[in-house]
C-alpha cells in the first residue's frame, strides 16, 4: 500500500494505492499536517464486513471509477469495442510523483488500454488541475462514450450545489440545488454553453460569501461537456467532469490516443470569495497569455454594435471614434456589418472583406482615422460561420458541417465551416491573415452565433470536438503570425466563457444583455469563476435595447466600471451634460483600473435588495465597492460591514463621483460624498457605516484608501 499527496499552500490532495490498481481518493480539502503511514490510511479507508455487498470490498472513489469494478456509481471511462471490451480494470498502475506533479500511468491488459493521468497542484497556489489519455492497446478499433477529465471528492456533507444555467441574454444563471440523494448531471450538447455554463460549486448547506468550505470544478472546455455530482454509497459526493460525446465520436484505432482536456477543482475554507480568488489567480498565472508576456492596463473600448448595427457610415463611424477619444475611451472596435453584402444577418458571413459600397477605398481610410486619433483598432469576425447568401458558400457549398441526407439547419441564416478539413481552415486563416497584414488592427472580436446541430464532418461522423480543437489551432497560428494580437471570445455574448477559449484568448464578451440590471446577476455568475479584467462590460443606451428599461447613466457606467469597462452606444448622441458625466465614470474606472484589474480580494455582499462587491488591494491598503441598489424592499438595509479591510489601518472614504448621485443625502452624508472622511478599518469592519437610502436601479462607488 502506498500513499501519495499533492499539497498546495492550504489544500492537500491524498491518494492511496493498494496492490496495484488505480489509486483511491482519501481526501481533497484542507491541508493535511502529520505523516500518516499509508497501511494506517487503508485501515482507515477498510469498510470490512459489509453485508449483502460485494464479498471483497472495492473501491467507490478511484480516480477514475470505470465499469465492472464494483463501483456502481458514475463510471469516468466507458468505451468498448462493439459490445466487447466494455469492463475496463487497470492492474498494472504506475505513479510517478514530481513536486507539484503525480503522473499516473495504467494498464488493463484484459481490455488493451492504457490510460495516463496528470494531476498538477503548484504549491502556491490551490488549483488542482487533472486530465487524461487514453490509448487503445488493442488490435481492433475502441469506441469510446465517455473519458472524464477530472474526478474530484467532496466530503459528505456537501448537500448544496450552486450551479449557473440561464439562456442567451441570462448567462451564468446561480441556481441552489439540493443534493441529498442520487445524481445531478448536466450535459451540454450545442457546442457552446450559455445555458451550462461548465463549472459548478457544491458545500454544505448554506454556505454564503466568506462562510462554509466549498468546492468549485470547471472544465476548460468550450465545446460539449456532461458534469455530474452523485453521492456515494457512503454519503461522500463524486464530481466528474468531462467532454459529451456524440455517437461515435471518438473511435480509436489501434494505437489511437484520446486526450482530455483539462478540468480543475479548487477548496476553500472562507466561502465563496475564497474559491474565487484562487480560481482568478489560477487562471491569471496559468491559462491567460498576454502580448508582450504581462497585461498591459485594459483599454477601455467603444464597441460600434448597439450603436450601428449593420450601417456603417464612414463620417458617422469617425465622429464616434473622436467623440470617444473626447470621452477617454482607448480601443475602437468596428463591430459587425463591415464585410461584403453584410446589410443584414442573411448575407456574407464568409466573405472577409469589406463592403465595397460602405468602403470604397477599403477599411484603411476607417482604420487610419481612428488610429490617428491615438485608439486601438478592433475588428469583428465570426470565422467559424458562412451565410449560404456568401461568395465562400456559392463556391463550396460542401463546405459545411453536415449528414448527408439531412436538413440543413441554419440558424440566425448561418451554417459552421467544417474546419477539421485543412483546406478550409487554410482558407480562412489566409483572409484574417491578408487583413491583420494590410492594417494595424490589433484587436479581434472572435464571435459564434449559433448552436451545433447535426454537424458532420465531410464523412459524416460527429465533428464537434474535433471542430473545436480545429478552431483552438486556427487561434494559436493566429497569435503566432501576428504576436501583438489581443482576441476576445465572444459567442453571442457569453456562450463561449471557459478556460478552454482562454488559453487563446484576452477578454470575455460576458453578454449580449447590456440592460446594468440584469448584468448584476450576469456579473456576480461571471466572477465566481472568472476574473473582472476579463469581464467585458459597456455602458449602452437607455432605454436598453434587450430590455426597453430606462437606466440613469450613472447606473449604467458604475456597473460597467468594474469589470473591462466599455462603451456601446452612439457617443454623438450624448448630450454636453452626459459627455461630462461619463467622461467622469471613464476617468474613474481609468483611476481603479490597477486596483480593480490587480488580482485583489474580491468580496461581495447581498443585503436587503442591494448588492455590494468589493475589491480590496493584495496588501488592504485600498478598496472599492460598487453598492447598487437592484430593487427596493420592505426592510432598511442594515450598515454596511466593510469584508476584508486591515483592522490595524485607517482609511479616508470616499464616494465617488459625487456630482451625479441619485441619492439624498443628510449634512454628514454630504462630507462623505464631497471630501471623504477617516475612518478606522477595525470600525469599517464591525459596526460599518449606514448607506444612504437608495432608489432601485442606482449606484453608489466607495473608495478606501490607507490614511498616513
Ligand atoms: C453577437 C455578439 C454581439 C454582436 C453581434 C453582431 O450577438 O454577441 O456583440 O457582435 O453578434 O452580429
Amino acid at each position: 500500500m502506498t500513499t501519495y499527496r499533492l499539497d498546495g499552500s492550504t489544500t492537500t490532495l491524498l491518494l492511496l494505492q493498494r496492490d496495484n490498481g488505480l489509486p483511491e481518493i482519501v481526501h481533497w480539502g484542507a491541508r493535511l499536517g502529520g505523516r500518516t503511514p499509508a497501511g494506517a490510511v487503508g485501515a482507515l479507508r477498510d469498510r470490512a464486513n459489509r453485508r449483502n455487498g460485494l464479498d471483497e470490498d472495492h473501491v467507490e472513489a478511484a480516480l477514475m471509477p470505470t465499469l465492472g469494478t464494483g463501483s456502481l456509481r458514475t463510471a469516468a471511462l466507458v468505451a468498448s469495442r462493439s459490445g466487447t471490451d466494455w469492463t475496463a480494470e487497470f492492474t498494472d498502475v504506475a505513479i510517478v510523483a514530481a513536486p507539484g506533479a503525480l503522473e499516473v500511468t495504467a494498464r488493463d491488459p484484459v481490455a488493451r488500454l492504457t490510460l495516463e493521468i496528470f494531476l498538477t497542484l503548484a504549491a502556491d497556489g490551490d488549483v488542482l488541475g487533472m486530465r487524461s489519455v487514453l490509448r487503445n492497446d488493442g488490435d481492433t478499433p475502441l469506441q469510446v462514450e465517455r473519458l472524464a477529465a477530472g474526478v474530484f471528492l467532496l466530503p459528505a456533507d456537501a448537500e448544496e450545489l450552486l450551479v449557473f444555467d440561464g439562456r442567451w441574454g441570462h448567462e451564468f444563471t446561480e441556481r441552489r440545488i439540493s443534493l441529498t440523494s442520487g445524481l445531478w448531471a448536466s450535459e451540454n450538447r450545442r457546442g457552446r454553453s450559455h445555458d451550462r455554463f461548465p463549472g459548478i460549486i457544491a458545500g454544505h448547506r448554506g454556505f454564503d460569501e466568506d462562510r462554509g468550505l466549498v468546492h468549485g470544478v470547471h472544465l476548460g472546455w468550450s465545446g460539449n461537456h456532461r458534469t455530474s455530482a452523485e453521492r456515494l454509497e457512503d454519503g461522500r459526493v463524486l464530481v466528474v467532469t468531462g467532454e459529451w460525446l456524440h455517437p461515435g465520436e471518438v473511435e480509436l484505432a489501434p494505437g489511437g490516443t484520446l486526450e482530455t482536456p483539462l478540468a480543475y477543482a479548487s477548496v476553500s475554507a472562507n466561502g465563496l470569495s475564497g474559491l474565487s480568488r484562487r480560481f482568478h489567480d489560477m487562471v491569471r498565472r496559468e491559462v491567460l497569455s498576454w502580448p508582450g508576456g504581462a497585461m498591459r492596463p485594459r483599454p477601455v473600448t467603444l464597441n460600434t454594435w448597439e450603436g450601428n448595427y449593420f450601417t456603417h457610415r464612414h463620417d458617422r463611424l469617425v465622429a464616434q471614434a473622436a467623440a470617444a477619444k473626447q470621452l477617454g475611451i482607448e480601443r475602437f472596435v468596428l463591430d459587425d456589418g463591415w464585410m461584403a453584402g453584410r446589410d443584414h444577418e442573411r448575407a456574407g458571413l464568409g466573405d472577409w472583406w469589406p463592403d465595397a459600397r460602405k468602403y470604397p477605398d477599403g477599411l484603411g481610410p476607417l482604420v487610419q482615422a481612428v488610429t490617428g486619433l491615438g485608439l486601438e483598432f478592433g475588428l469583428w469576425v465570426e470565422p467559424e460561420m458562412v451565410n449560404p447568401d456568401s461568395d465562400l458558400y456559392r463556391a463550396h457549398p460542401d463546405a459545411v458541417l453536415k449528414v448527408a441526407g439531412r436538413a440543413l439547419r441554419t440558424s440566425r441564416h448561418q451554417l459552421i465551416l467544417d474546419l477539421t478539413r485543412p483546406e478550409i481552415a487554410e482558407g480562412i486563416f489566409g483572409q484574417l491573415d491578408t487583413l491583420l497584414r494590410a492594417h494595424p488592427i490589433s484587436y479581434l472580436k472572435w464571435d459564434m452565433n449559433r448552436d451545433f446541430v447535426a454537424a458532420g464532418d465531410a464523412e459524416g461522423r460527429p465533428a464537434y470536438r474535433q471542430h473545436l480543437l480545429a478552431n483552438y489551432a486556427l487561434l494559436t497560428r493566429l497569435r503566432a503570425a501576428h504576436p501583438a494580437l489581443e482576441i476576445e471570445t465572444c459567442s453571442s455574448g457569453g456562450g463561449r466563457p471557459d478556460f478552454g477559449i482562454l488559453r487563446h484568448t484576452n477578454r470575455v464578451w460576458t453578454s449580449d444583455c447590456t440592460d446594468a440590471l440584469e448584468r448584476l446577476a450576469i456579473q456576480r455568475g461571471f466572477s465566481r469563476f472568472l476574473p473582472p479584467e476579463l469581464m467585458g462590460a459597456h455602458v449602452a443606451a437607455s432605454p436598453n435595447h434587450q430590455t426597453g428599461r430606462r437606466h440613469t447613466l450613472g447606473f449604467r457606467a458604475a456597473v460597467a466600471a468594474f469589470g473591462h469597462m466599455g462603451v456601446e452606444l452612439d457617443p454623438t448622441g450624448l448630450d454636453e451634460q452626459e459627455r461630462v458625466e461619463l467622461a467622469g465614470w471613464i476617468a474613474l474606472h481609468k483611476r481603479l483600473r490597477p486596483l480593480l484589474h490587480g488580482g485583489g480580494h474580491a468580496a461581495l455582499r447581498m443585503q436587503a435588495g442591494r448588492s455590494v462587491r468589493g475589491v480590496i488591494s493584495r496588501d488592504r491598503r485600498q478598496a472599492a465597492f460598487l453598492v447598487a441598489q437592484e430593487r427596493s424592499e420592505a426592510h432598511r438595509a442594515p450598515p454596511l460591514v466593510f469584508p476584508g479591510l486591515d483592522p490595524a489601518l485607517d482609511y479616508r472614504l470616499l464616494a465617488a463621483p459625487p456630482q451625479h448621485l441619485d441619492t439624498r443625502l443628510s449634512a454628514s452624508q454630504r462630507i462623505l460624498f464631497e471630501e471623504g472622511l477617516v475612518v478606522s478599518g477595525a470600525l469599517l469592519g464591525t459596526a460599518g457605516m449606514a448607506l444612504p437610502e437608495m432608489q432601485p436601479e442606482t449606484a453608489l462607488v466607495l473608495e478606501l484608501a490607507a490614511h498616513v
